[in-house]
């Protein structure tokens, strides 16, 4: 099923309603995402009425963008009480797979994502891979963790075979939603509608940075 039909916005689609938005950059004042607990309220607020139901909050844990697990606890804990509405809300992050992510698998010190707490959001850059991709993959892995590959689609340097080598090792893959809208370019969105035509999408969520995203009517 796609999501979204041509020029249907989201509300119209009613794709969201009891949806789980699997990634998300709401937590404010912590990566490139959204700045102000004003907008990250204005979002929710827009999310409840758009009838979704839980959101993954997974801000950057980067080389560029170092948060700490407890500094991302604390930000939490004060939307969580700023936070009067019915969404639910879960705290992890998006691991991108870099030194820090090696220091960080030695040391176990990680916010999982799902309700069992044994699976890693994690991306790449948008063009090359990480020296030894499958290798890092495996010792996560061999941590207990699953990984869950944020927005495939999105990553040039991936091929048929590079995603049917991901899936043969047990990586799960989680859907950018707007890569369908075209946000990404046509090639994106391309290879998002191949992957999701093959059933390759475990997870989906929206990657929204800002409110004004949301509204996209491509
Ligand atoms: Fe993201």
């Amino acid at each position: 099923m796609w999501p979204f039909r041509k020029k249907q916005t989201l509300e119209e689609s009613g794709f969201f309603r009891g949806f789980t938005d699997w990634h998300s950059h709401i937590l404010p004042g912590v990566d490139d995402g959204v700045q102000t607990m004003e907008e990250a309220l204005q979002i929710l607020a827009e999310y409840e009425r758009l009838g979704v139901k839980e959101v993954w909050l997974t801000p950057h844990i980067m080389e560029d963008i170092p948060n700490t697990t407890g500094h991302l606890q604390e930000r939490f804990a004060q939307l969580r009480s700023a936070y009067q509405g019915k969404v639910i809300l879960h705290l992890a992050a998006e691991n991108m797979l870099d030194n820090l992510f090696e220091e960080r698998l030695t040391k176990n010190d990680f916010l999982p994502i799902g309700n069992n707490g044994d699976h890693l959001l994690v991306e790449t850059s948008y063009f090359n891979p990480p020296m030894g991709l499958r290798n890092i993959l495996l010792r996560i892995k061999a941590k207990g963790y699953y990984p869950i590959l944020a927005h495939p689609e999105r990553y040039v340097y991936m091929g048929k075979n590079e995603y049917k080598q991901l899936k043969e090792m047990g990586v799960k893959f989680q859907l950018n939603l707007f890569s369908l809208k075209g946000m990404y370019g046509k090639d994106v969105k391309k290879k998002a509608k191949h992957l999701q035509k093959l059933g390759m999408y475990e997870y989906f969520g929206t990657d929204l940075h800002k409110l004004e995203t949301l509204y996209i009517n491509k």
